[in-house]
């Protein structure tokens, strides 16, 4: 079995949901359940004996430790953390805590766990940590993709606490030689996505009437991922990637924020045209912009293309549709995670 932390957030869920639909190995997801954490995202689980869900922390020595006794995985697979940039700035501390002394204390529970394996088991272990483009820093409009050898430089208490992350996973490797692998993807946009994030607070706020906040000109950069494929480069990394190794995950498809705004709109406007008879865009309101803006993140895959033969399997033009639509066909999931801790947010951030 795989044990799976952050199993019930964005990307955590979509692993698990596709693990288990692609695998009959079991996983044992562990996750804290903060405001990100949803159990309805593992719903389609309910009664299915290859999975346990436990709540959790990361940095909760003695539970993990007493989890991987326990179960015995073969692999641990790191999604847990704070990943919200915004609230990075309004509060970075439960990053540190997490992204960083999280991670430390999920090492040193997984190396003592590995540590007394058998030989056969402690050489077949892998701990695959799941990192972001945002380690790199920001790029300028004609720099090239970010490389695995691409500079190290944070520039958000978020994207500083995860290079901390990895270096730590890093030394791990060196230090002790526990067998790593870590995986730097660019933004990921698909089912189960927490409206804080861009793409889907735009599909919330058009639905809903509000306004589509873009901070600053609009013209910052992000490189896109459908979850899925994430998903499946994960498993592919996890399957075959040299230990100690890092691979930039991404699938060349840098768009400028306003753009994806547009899309976005147009989609809805054919999906759901608005009852006035109106255009979405006329939703778009420029706000202030974010404090530290990093301009533009782009990744170069091709070393997990060429190493691993991994290919991402959407476009954005068909993700971002089957991501509209999986919006639109699941209204519940979108009003209950809208609850009291999400409206406080959105008023803290964009009043
Ligand atoms: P998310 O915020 O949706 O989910 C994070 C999950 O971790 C939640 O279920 C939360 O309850 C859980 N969690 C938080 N603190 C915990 C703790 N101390 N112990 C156990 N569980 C805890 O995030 P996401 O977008 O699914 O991102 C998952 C991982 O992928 C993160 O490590 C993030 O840095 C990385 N990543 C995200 C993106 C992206 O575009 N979303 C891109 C690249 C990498
Ligand atoms: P986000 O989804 O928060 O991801 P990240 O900051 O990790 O890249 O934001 C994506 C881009 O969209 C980023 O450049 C910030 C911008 N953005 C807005 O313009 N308005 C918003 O309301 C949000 C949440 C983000």
């Amino acid at each position: 079995m795989i044990l799976v932390t952050g199993g019930a957030g964005f990307i955590g869920a979509n692993f698990v949901l596709d693990w288990l639909a692609v695998h009959d190995e079991p996983v044992i997801t562990l996750d804290k359940l903060t405001y990100a954490g949803n159990v309805e995202n593992l719903q389609t689980l309910q009664g299915d004996t290859r999975h346990t869900l436990v709540q959790g922390d990361i940095g909760d020595r003695d539970l993990v430790a007493k989890l991987l006794a326990q179960h015995q995985p073969r692999a641990v697979i790191n999604f847990a953390a704070e990943s919200h940039v915004d609230r990075s700035i309004h509060g970075p501390g439960d990053f540190i805590q997490t992204n960083i002394v999280g991670t430390f204390n999920l090492l040193e529970a997984v190396r003592g766990y590995w540590s007394g394996l058998p030989a056969e088991q402690k050489e077949a272990f892998r701990f695959l940590h799941v990192s972001t483009d945002e380690v790199y820093g920001s790029l300028t409009k004609d720099d090239p993709a970010f490389t695995e050898s691409s500079h190290i430089e944070p520039n958000s208490p978020y994207s500083a606490s995860k290079a901390a992350s990895d270096h730590l996973v890093r030394a791990w490797h060196h230090t002790y030689g526990l067998p790593v692998l870590t995986t730097n993807c660019s933004n990921n946009y698909g089912p189960y996505h927490f409206p804080e994030k861009l793409i889907p607070l735009l599909i919330v706020n058009s639905l809903a009437g509000k306004p589509l906040p873009v901070y600053g000109d609009g013209q910052q950069i992000r490189d896109w991922l459908y979850v899925k494929d994430h998903c499946s480069a994960i498993r592919r990394v996890l399957e075959a990637g040299r230990l100690g190794e890092v691979y930039n995950v991404g699938g060349w498809n840098e768009k400028a924020n306003i753009d994806i705004v547009h899309t976005v709109c147009a989609l809805l406007d054919e999906l759901r045209p608005r009852a006035d008879g109106q255009p979405y865009k006329n939703q778009i309101t420029y706000v202030t912009d974010r404090p530290g803006h990093d301009r533009r993140y782009a990744i170069d895959a091709r070393k997990l293309e060429s190493e691993l033969g991994w290919k991402p399997a959407e476009t954005f033009e068909t993700g971002i549709r089957k991501t509209v639509q999986w919006y639109l066909d699941n209204p519940d999931w979108v009003s209950h995670v809208q609850s009291g801790a999400y409206r406080d947010w959105v008023q803290k951030q964009y009043a």
